[in-house]
């Protein structure tokens, strides 16, 4: 069956050369392919937050299928959208003294990052913006100018304009460095900056590196878009819905964005859905004047729903912080010691093990290695170097101590430790 892969898809697949197996059925963290069993430690890039075919949230959507409710509705509206809107600014929004009127892009995540840029450019009516050193924020012309990493930009086929790269955090060193730095860009009038629109930031850069801004970068950024008038943007596709073991990773800050973008976890069920969260203030568009034919996916409003009900009742955050520990402790004890050049960073269930010490390249050997152990697990960061712990937040301890031994195991196998 593979040959119909090779024969018929595009040459721009990716991940299944990284996994190339035909799989056929997925439960909470455990893939199948033919009858063999893979833990997940990748979840869908991000898309996987509450498991493979949450049972619960299965139910919510089957319920709504088998009632023949609405599936399509343009931008009309339903029921589905109404108790979306409503539970999320009652559960999520509210108890977190937020305030933001929600606008339905396309549905990926880069909809959301596009609707975005237009509305901030609206808003200030400045075309430059900020962008940061090892950002992602997808793949259509305007998101893939704020993405930073060579290859994906190689294949964009225009020049890409109108945002100027700042070093994110502490990727130089101490995050102070970086405030330092963007501030005299803004403040001295020969810096040769053009007083951007927004500032676009990933509260914790997943496909960077797993680079996780420290909280006083975070409110340094803030506080020099409050002094300028530029507004913020939280780019929370990956990071966000629980992650980071808040619902929004920028919680941590204690700051409030003027723009947040989710998408991925969001439908709770891995259905295309994204989300731009604006301040009052900034809803601008004239009607129709930002469109698209998939915006709001009806099934993506209900999996949203029964996605935040089961987050609250089972107190998924306190898993995911009770994980975290788990996670960081067997990093510690367990794959460190293998080899002294070795580090890691991550915060909530998003870690990294680092190889730069060593050799950027043996993070290919080792996911190559655990994939043939039955782990699947992805690399990110600058040259690849990091091999990324990303499972479902759902995941069961047992299944995440045997993800973490594969991984252990895989590593020594590499470094012939
Ligand atoms: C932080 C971030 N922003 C935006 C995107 C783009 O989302 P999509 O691939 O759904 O268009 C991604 C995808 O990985 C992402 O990680």
């Amino acid at each position: 069956m593979a040959d119909i892969f090779e024969k018929k898809e595009s040459n721009v697949r990716s991940y299944c050369r990284s996994f190339p197996t035909i799989f056929d059925r997925a439960l909470n963290a455990e893939l199948y392919s033919d009858g063999t069993r893979y833990v997940d430690f990748f979840a869908g890039a991000g898309v996987i937050n509450y498991g493979h075919n949450n049972p619960y949230i299965k139910s919510k959507i089957l319920d709504y299928l088998s009632e023949d409710n609405i599936i399509h509705g343009l931008d009309m509206f339903t029921v589905a959208k109404a108790k979306f809107i409503e539970t999320f600014d009652e559960k999520i929004l509210k108890p977190r003294g937020l305030d933001y009127k929600f606008m339905f892009c396309g549905p990926t995540g880069t909809n959301a990052v596009e609707a975005c840029l237009k509305l901030v450019r609206k808003n200030t009516g400045r075309t430059n913006v900020i962008a940061f050193s090892g950002a992602f924020h997808g793949m259509s012309l305007g998101s893939i100018s704020m993405t930073s990493d060579k290859s994906s930009r190689a294949g964009a086929g225009v020049p890409l304009n109108n945002v100027t790269f700042l070093p994110y955090s502490n990727t130089m060193g101490d995050y102070k460095k970086s405030l330092e730095y963007i501030q005299f860009m803004l403040e001295d009038d020969h810096s040769g900056l053009d007083k951007p629109a927004a500032m676009f930031l990933e509260p914790i850069q997943a496909e960077g590196g797993v680079n996780v801004a420290e909280i006083e970068w975070l409110k340094g950024i803030r506080a020099l878009c409050d002094k300028h008038d530029i507004l913020m943007v939280c780019d929370e596709i990956q990071v966000g819905v629980g992650r980071a073991g808040t619902y929004f990773a920028f919680e941590r800050a204690g700051i409030v964005p003027d723009f947040v973008l989710l998408a991925k976890s969001l439908s709770g069920f891995g259905l295309p859905f994204s989300l731009l969260l604006m301040k009052p203030q900034f809803d601008l568009f004239k009607p129709g004047e930002h469109n698209g034919t998939f915006r709001g996916n009806q099934l993506g409003f209900v999996g949203a729903v029964a996605g935040i009900e089961y987050l609250i009742d089972n107190d998924l955050l306190g898993t995911v912080n009770k994980n975290a520990k788990i996670i960081e402790d067997f990093i510690k004890s367990n794959i460190l010691p293998i080899d002294n050049r070795l580090t890691y960073r991550g915060i909530g269930m998003i870690w990294g093990i680092d190889f730069t010490g060593i050799d950027a390249a043996l993070s290919l050997d080792v996911m190559k290695k655990c994939f043939e152990n039955k782990l699947v697990i992805e690399r990110a960061g600058s040259s690849d170097a990091l091999v990324k712990i990303m499972p479902p937040l759902t995941i069961d301890e047992p299944v995440l101590m045997e993800g973490l031994k594969i991984l252990e195991t895989s590593i020594r196998s590499v470094l012939k430790k």
